[in-house]
């Protein structure tokens, strides 16, 4: 996860700079740098490595002067090399961007400018975006101008700050997507912009949140929001309060809704630096993965509880499909206690936010002692869970603090998605070819996780019109089946509601007998090869007088003459359509726990790490 930090102003910016990227170092550490315009000059400063090595640099080689911008970087294309550091300048050192996000279509843009004789000085997709704006002004455009034809080229979620050393007191920031947020601090004579308010708090308290697809021109005197053609948009200054918990919120009300909200910078941030996706290929040092450990694995035995035994179930379709690799998901509570069939041919993946999950942990002690290859897919690095484990793959979700998971369920999904390419890879079971699919379809995920979440306003409706309803049925099937289940649990343990999260296809065994018109169904009828089979399920619902609500695939004309409530999401690969299709349900268990009053971060008789048996 990358930082931002700008400021314009009479301090001394460099230093207003480097303090909110301390702030922000949690957000990425494997380099930084800061620019510097002055006298028309743009002087920059980056290292590798954490900031306390570019704090060396500015030691030894200071800079001056009142507009600057900095970054912290957690690398998604291109090493952590000081070259592939952001601020990135322009050919002719016009312009300065600093990043945070996937330009999905760096390759095509890269190669065009590279043909008009562009030499690129990094790796990075983000060196695209300097030079494309340098290209339109270059060309006569205003930077304004430039800057929005160069954003009308980008594919992708994407957080970006440019400088030009032609309008030296100006910054224009925008917001593509929702690769992670811009934070406008507006100061006496001053202006502040950060990834996240911490960094710029001492400062300000006074801050306007940019949405997607809105872009901003700061100057010291304050900011000017436009969306994307350049029409001005009136927006809200929120004031921040000053206690840690609040100020930590931001603009949110919850810290469930937060960390729902910031799905797609947590899936770009565990995506970055392990996917080539010029050749089609994931990298998981952490796994220790050799040719002969994964020749000599026969199955893997998935183990987690919750939400995270839900996203295990995911895994299982992911790793078979993909790597051909035997998977079964147990139940760690379960698995403790069972006499497992485990040996050294068996590899054993626990997957837990916590690491500190007292099943999970037994049955992992209990795996290990037969034998098995252990694995584990953590949120919180240093946690038991990878001290027991020969490999690990760190989710990057960042903190999660509500009780209820949401961003370490979708990081979790893509952590295993990549597991699988390369358990693939090694297997030989994935071409060169579809490497390269497999890889382009993560590079959409950020951006289609922000298409779903632009949908709030049809779940908050939807949780108006539900919210007193005491049980609910929730259907998918194939990947979407422990979606299903996920969204029960969500709205069960936040809303206390109850729900029961079924494969569609085992309603007819049982559970149709409780539909009628009080039981609504929750059903998954994305487009896939399960489409069919879904509609005529929802049929079956329906001709027993049940209420139906569909996620469906934005575009489909034949799901509203099918069901009574539609909500859409955006057409995503199959396999990873899970981490889309779970946002309506995580949106819609928030809305209707708020609409019922209960305490949504902190929901009854629930602990968020549950370390007793
Ligand atoms: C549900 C939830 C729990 C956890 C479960 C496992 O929203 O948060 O079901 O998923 O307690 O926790 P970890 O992943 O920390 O092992």
């Amino acid at each position: 996860m990358c930082g931002i930090v700008g400021y314009i102003g009479a301090r001394s910016a460099p230093d207003v700079v480097m303090g909110g990227l301390k702030k922000l170092e949690y957000r990425g550490y494997d380099s930084a740098g800061v620019a510097v315009l002055k006298n028309g000059r743009f002087s920059i400063r980056r290292n590798s490595g954490k900031l306390h090595y570019l704090e060396e640099t500015l030691r030894e080689r200071p800079l001056s002067g009142h507009i600057a911008i900095g970054h912290t970087r957690w690398a998604t294309h291109g090493a952590p090399t000081e070259a592939n550091a952001h601020p990135h300048m322009s050919m002719n050192g016009r312009i300065v961007v600093v990043h945070n996000g996937i330009v999905e279509n760096f390759i095509p843009l890269r190669d065009e400018l590279q043909a008009e004789g562009v030499v690129f000085q990094s790796d990075t997709d983000t060196e695209v975006i300097v030079q494309l704006v340098e290209r339109y002004v270059e060309a006569g455009e205003g930077l304004e101008t430039a800057v929005r034809y160069t954003i009308a080229q980008l594919k992708g979620a994407s957080a970006i700050v440019v400088v030009s050393r032609d309008n030296p007191n100006v910054m224009y920031c925008a917001r593509l997507g929702n690769a992670g947020g811009i934070a406008i601090g507006l100061g006496e004579d001053e202006i502040f912009l950060a990834s996240d308010i911490p960094a710029i708090l001492e400062y300000t308290r006074d801050m306007i949140f940019l949405e997607n697809r809105q872009m901003a021109r700061l100057e010291r005197d304050g900011c000017h929001v436009t969306d994307l053609e350049g029409v001005p948009m009136a927006v809200e200054t929120h004031r921040i309060a000053w206690d840690p918990v609040s100020a930590a919120k931001g603009e949110y009300k919850h810290f469930m809704q937060k960390e729902i909200f910031d799905q797609p910078r947590a899936i770009i941030d565990t995506i970055g630096g392990r996917v080539d996706f010029e050749n089609g290929t994931v990298s998981l040092p952490e796994m220790n993965l050799t040719p002969e450990l994964v020749g000599n694995i026969k199955k893997l035995i998935i183990i987690a509880c919750g939400t995270s035994y839900y996203s295990g179930l995911v895994g299982k379709v992911m790793i078979e499909s993909i790597a051909r690799l035997p998977t079964e998901v147990v139940y760690a509570s379960e698995f403790r206690y069972a006499d497992p069939i485990v040996d050294e041919e068996t590899a054993v993946l626990t997957i837990t936010q916590s690491g500190e999950t007292a099943d999970t942990l037994a049955a992992a002690e209990l795996a290990k002692s037969r034998g098995a290859t252990m694995w584990t897919i953590v949120n919180a690095l240093g946690s038991q869970s990878m001290r027991l484990s020969h490999g690990h793959i760190s989710m990057h979700a960042g903190p999660e603090i509500g009780v209820a998971s949401t961003k370490a369920f979708t990081t979790s999904l893509v952590d295993q998605y990549m597991l699988a390419c390369v358990l693939g890879q090694m297997r030989g079971t994935v071409t060169p070819e579809q490497g390269r699919e497999l890889v382009a379809g993560l590079a959409q995920l950020p951006d289609l996780v922000g298409q779903a979440l632009e949908q709030d306003e049809a779940y908050a409706a939807l949780a108006s019109r539900f919210y007193k309803t005491e049980n609910f049925l929730y259907l998918g099937r194939g990947a979407n089946y422990p979606v299903a289940r996920e969204g029960a649990l969500k709205l069960k343990e936040i809303s206390y509601i109850h729900a029961e999260g079924y494969p569609a296809g085992e309603m007819k065994h049982g559970p149709i007998a409780l539909i009628d018109e009080t039981m609504p169904v929750f059903a998954v009828v994305t487009q896939d090869h399960l489409y069919d089979k879904m509609i005529s399920q929802v049929r079956q619902a329906k001709a027993r007088g049940g209420v139906v609500i569909a996620v469906a695939t934005a575009g489909d004309e034949v799901i509203g003459g099918e069901v009574d409530y539609v909500v859409t999401v955006p057409l995503a690969p199959p396999l990873l359509a899970p981490v889309v299709n779970v946002i309506p349900m995580q949106l819609f268990a928030y809305h209707v726990a708020v609409r019922r009053g209960a305490d949504v971060d902190q929901p009854r008789n629930l602990a968020k790490s549950v370390t007793v048996e």
